[in-house]
C-alpha cells in the first residue's frame, strides 16, 4: 500500500501489521457494536453550512484546555496497554504528543509507568484514573501529581467491564497473559479491569458521586469526568466538583446501544451552559469531525484508536504523522468553511439531521 494519507489508511495498515487477537481488542466494541458504528455514522448525518469570501489566508487552530495551551483542539484519549501496539508503548506516544504540542492522557492501565512516561514528556499530561481501592487510587493520584500530571481524568462509564465478544471468542486474556504479561500493569502489578486476574479488587461498581469531593480532597489537581452522556449527569458532575467533562461512550466499548457522542454533546453543552469546559471523544477520524464537535460546543476532542493505529504502523513517527494529517485536514477544512480561527466556528456552521 502507498504511504498513509489519512487515518483510515492507518487503520488498514494497522490491521495488516497486528495479530488478529490484538486488532480485535483495539478495534472492537461491546455486544453488537451498535454504538461503535453509530459513533461514526452519526458524523456523516451532520452537514456543514460553510461561509464564503472570508479571508482565510491565515488559520489559527491553537487553543487551551483548563488553561493549558495546546497547538490544536485534538488531545490523546487514554487507552490501555500501548505495548500491545508497539514495543516502545507509551514512550512512543508521549514523544509524539510532545512533538505535536498537544496533550496526552495516560491510562491507569498503561504498559509503562506514569513516572517513566512523565520523564519523557515535552508537553502536558493528564492521568486517567480507574479506582481499584481508595487507598490505591490515593497513591496513584499522589504519584501523578508529583510526576507533573496537570489533571486527573476520572472515567465513570465503567462500573464493570462490558462484554467484548471478540475478546471472549479469541480468549484475549489467555493470549495476553501468554504473550504480553506486563502489557496492562505499568502502574501497579495487578491492574486489568476485565477481572481476568484474581488479585483484582476493582470497586468501580460501588463508587457514587461522593467520589468527586473525595478526589478533590486528596489532590489540588482539577478533576475531569470522562463518560458523561446526559444533561442530568453533567449537572451532577458540576455540582460535585468536576472542572471539566468529557462526553464519551468509551468508544463504543461499554454500554452498547447508547447514543453516539456527537448526538449526546448538544444536550450536555446546553446543561453545562458555560460553567465548565466540555470535550468529546468517539469516532473522530477527520478534520471535519472536529469542526462539527466544536460547532456543537466542545472545546476540544480526544482521539482513541487513531493513536493506536499510528503506533502499530510506525511507533512514535506513526503517531506524529497521524496527528499531522489530522492537523492539516482541520486547517484546510476550516479554510474551506470560511473560518480563520477556532473562534470563527459558530453553531450555525452545522445542520443537524
Ligand atoms: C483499546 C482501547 C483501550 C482503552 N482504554 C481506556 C482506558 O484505559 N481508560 C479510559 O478511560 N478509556 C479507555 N478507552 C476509551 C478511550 O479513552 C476513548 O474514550 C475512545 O477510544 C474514543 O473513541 P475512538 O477510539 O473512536 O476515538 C480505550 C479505548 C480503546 C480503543
Amino acid at each position: 500500500m502507498n504511504p498513509p494519507i489519512n487515518i483510515f489508511d492507518y487503520e488498514v495498515l494497522a490491521q495488516a501489521s497486528m495479530q488478529p487477537v490484538i486488532w480485535d481488542f483495539f478495534y472492537g466494541g461491546s455486544d453488537d457494536e451498535v454504538t461503535l458504528r453509530a459513533n461514526r455514522s452519526a458524523f456523516e448525518r451532520i452537514l456543514l453550512r460553510p461561509r464564503v469570501l472570508m479571508d482565510v489566508n491565515t488559520c489559527d487552530i491553537s487553543t487551551s484546555v483548563l488553561g493549558i495551551p495546546v497547538s490544536m483542539p485534538v488531545l490523546l484519549a487514554p487507552s490501555a496497554a500501548h505495548g500491545l501496539a508497539h514495543p516502545d508503548g507509551e514512550f512512543a506516544t508521549v514523544r509524539a504528543a510532545g512533538a505535536a504540542n498537544t496533550l496526552m492522557t495516560l491510562s491507569t492501565e498503561s504498559t509503562r509507568s506514569l513516572e517513566e512516561v512523565a520523564a519523557l514528556a515535552q508537553g502536558p499530561l493528564w492521568y486517567q484514573l480507574y479506582i481499584y481501592t481508595l487507598e490505591e487510587a490515593q497513591g496513584m493520584v499522589q504519584r501523578a501529581e508529583q510526576a507533573g500530571y496537570t489533571a486527573i481524568v476520572l472515567t465513570v462509564d465503567l462500573p464493570r467491564y462490558s462484554r467484548r465478544e471478540r475478546d471472549l471468542r479469541n480468549d484475549m486474556n489467555s493470549y495476553q497473559q501468554a504473550h504480553y504479561p506486563d502489557a496492562f500493569s505499568g502502574n501497579a502489578p495487578h491492574l486489568s479491569v476485565d477481572g481476568s486476574d484474581n488479585q483484582n479488587t476493582y470497586i468501580g461498581d460501588t463508587i457514587t458521586w461522593d467520589i468527586l469531593p473525595w478526589l478533590c480532597s486528596i489532590t489540588s489537581l482539577p478533576i475531569v469526568v470522562k463518560g458523561i452522556l446526559t444533561a442530568e449527569d453533567a449537572e451532577l458532575a458540576i455540582n460535585y466538583g468536576a472542572s471539566a467533562i468529557i462526553v464519551s461512550n468509551h468508544g463504543g466499548r461499554q454500554l452498547d446501544g447508547v447514543m453516539p457522542t456527537i448526538e449526546a454533546l448538544p444536550e450536555v453543552v446546553a446543561s453545562v451552559d458555560g460553567r465548565c469546559e466540555v470535550y468529546m471523544d468517539g469516532g473522530i477520524r477527520r478534520g471535519i469531525d472536529i469542526i462539527k464537535a466544536l460547532a456543537l460546543g466542545a472545546r476540544a476532542v480526544l482521539i482513541g484508536r487513531p493513536v493506536l493505529w499510528g503506533l502499530a504502523v510506525n511507533g512514535q513517527e506513526g503517531v506524529q504523522h497521524m496527528l499531522e494529517l489530522l492537523r492539516s485536514e482541520l486547517t484546510l477544512s476550516l479554510r474551506l468553511a470560511g473560518c480563520a480561527s477556532l473562534a470563527d466556528i459558530q453553531r450555525s456552521l452545522v445542520q443537524l439531521p
